[in-house]
């Protein structure tokens, strides 16, 4: 991880991860399902856009958006194309949008009567008409409520199959709301589609920093050396936002903070953190690693739970003043819970992941903390830290104790700094459904939840969100922590009980010039 110096281009061979699938080159139509609504808008339209500006869509490609809503081809357009990020003196970006209309249209039809679905079919085929080639692909994107998901499934295989091709499902959380109904979901969606063609997202496996921690930690011998339980003392992966539910209180208070985002987004960051190293990059070694992993966690313990909930401050509305939200809604917005893994590699290592809203920042890390040096020839020195930060900002950095230089021998708390916008400076970090939507036209489904990973997922989270919804016994209440804060005052004695020991001097990262004088 040396930093220092001046970057070079890259050069040489540089090896390629990728995993072989049979990708959708020519002949493709993308269905989006549910184009009119959010999802669509704010992230499946611009990476489907930012896709084909690169370069990365099949040859011909085209896209037909299919939702409830009667609109025409021009307000079609313009829902579409609102969320693009294209400057207006953009020329080239400019005419790229334009190009992107040109084969995009759009169907309105209801989903779950066969005769919409069959109208949905005669405007694919029309356009296939025009393919040369016997082969003609379908991929179908969900954008969907969870309550349409097996309707649209078996509609689309009933009336919407392509015969002489391809055929592939992207499907988005949620995926049930606790083991069994998953189990109901995955049996009534595999009647339709098979494993193979199907694409569950968690759309947090597309981000660039998620992505490298495989390569960080098998592509080198440095990193690997300190990956157990013998250097670590404990782990946290954090995600914080800066607002609240506004508006969307009513979908989130039936999920609550664990099932949108630790059970899924920071699961999988944990499997990939703490899995063996695959035998090959294929998806299927890949996933049986992960699951593996999953496996040797129980499930979660209410003493290693902590619930919060927001409360007005600093001008903002409390998560209870949201119009959307029931009066005294118990559903936590912040939560922190401790997981422990009963193999060879971790046991006894904590794992804590902690998600809120309405926090004092954005921001999603990694932060893996090693033990203390052996007493002796150091008292109170701070501990090493490796820090992955997924975002915003990609970076990872390892705090390091340095002498200070000069004269006296005093150490301080210093860092290895890989800051992704100052070493590569050219690059441009794609967005985690635009690397997503490419690998399902490619066929990789390594960046895909597969079903036991759901399954066992499921299992580790199951018995603590029926304790939360009273149904086995009372509900806790979340402690209240004001909107705009941390978090909970409790987070702080909570993560100190399971070993974490702040830096002992000040720090904060990023560090600029630390005087030594
Ligand atoms: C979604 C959650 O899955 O992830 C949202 O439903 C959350 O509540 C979002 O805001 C966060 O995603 P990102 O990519 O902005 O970190």
């Amino acid at each position: 991880m040396a930093t220092t110096g001046r970057p070079r281009a890259m050069s040489g061979t540089i090896p390629s991860m990728e995993s072989a699938g049979e990708a959708l080159k020519d002949n493709t139509v993308i269905v989006v399902l549910g184009a009119s609504g959010d999802l669509a808008k704010k992230k499946t339209y611009p990476a489907l856009f930012g896709l084909y500006r690169m370069g990365y869509l099949p040859r011909d490609v085209k896209i037909v958006g299919y939702a409830r809503t009667k609109m025409d081809t021009a307000e079609y357009h313009k829902r579409i194309t609102s969320y693009l990020k294209v400057a207006d003196d953009d020329e080239e970006g400019q005419a790229k949008i334009a190009e992107f209309k040109t084969f995009s249209s759009y169907v309105s039809g209801g989903y779950e009567d066969g005769p919409s679905f069959e109208n949905l079919n005669k405007t694919i085929e029309s356009i296939e008409a025009n393919y040369q080639g016997p082969e003609k692909n379908r991929l179908f994107y969900f954008a969907l409520p969870p309550s349409v998901f097996i309707p649209v499934a078996q509609h689309l295989r009933e009336q919407c199959y392509s015969t002489s091709g391809k055929n592939r499902i992207i499907v988005e959380k949620p995926f049930g709301k606790d083991l069994e109904s998953c189990r109901v979901l995955l049996k009534s969606l595999k009647q339709h589609w098979t494993e193979d063609e199907t694409f569950r997202i968690d759309h947090y496996l597309g981000k660039e920093m998620v992505k490298n921690i495989l390569v960080l930690r098998f592509a080198n011998v440095a990193m690997g050396a300190g990956w157990d339980k013998n250097s670590i003392s404990n782990v946290q992966i954090t995600f914080k936002e800066p607002f609240g539910t506004e508006g969307r209180g009513g979908y989130f208070d039936e999920f609550g903070i664990i099932r949108d985002i630790l059970q899924n987004h920071l699961l999988q960051v944990l499997s990939v953190l703490t899995m063996e190293r695959p035998v090959s990059f294929s998806a299927e070694d890949i996933r049986d690693e992960k699951v593996k992993v999953l496996r040797a966690i129980p499930p979660i313990e209410r003493s290693d739970t902590l619930l919060g909930q927001y409360v007005s401050a600093n001008g903002k509305p409390g998560y209870l003043d949201d119009d959307t939200v029931p009066p005294n809604s118990v559903c936590p917005t912040y939560a922190a819970t401790t997981l422990w893994i009963h193999n060879p590699r971790w046991e006894g290592v904590p794992f804590i992941l902690k998600a809120g809203k309405a926090l004092n920042e954005a921001k999603v890390e990694v932060r893996i903390q090693f033990k203390d040096v052996t007493q002796g020839i150091f008292k109170d020195i701070s501990r090493n830290e490796l820090v992955i930060r997924i975002q915003p900002s990609e970076a990872v950095y390892l705090k390091l104790n340095t002498k200070i230089p000069g004269l006296k021998t005093r150490a301080i708390p210093t860092e290895m700094d890989l800051t992704y916008k100052r070493r590569f400076t050219d690059a441009k970090i794609p967005e985690a459904y635009e690397a997503l939507i490419l690998d399902a036209l490619r066929g990789d489904h390594s960046n895909f939840v597969r079903d036991d990973e759901l399954d066992v997922a499921w299992k580790i989270f199951t018995p603590i969100l029926h304790w939360i919804e009273g149904k086995s016994g009372p509900a806790p209440k979340p402690v209240p922590y004001p909107y705009g804060s941390r978090g909970p005052k409790e987070l702080d004695p909570f993560i100190g009980k399971y070993g974490f020991r702040r830096t002992v001097q000040d720090y904060t990262w990023p560090t600029s010039n630390i005087s030594v004088l």
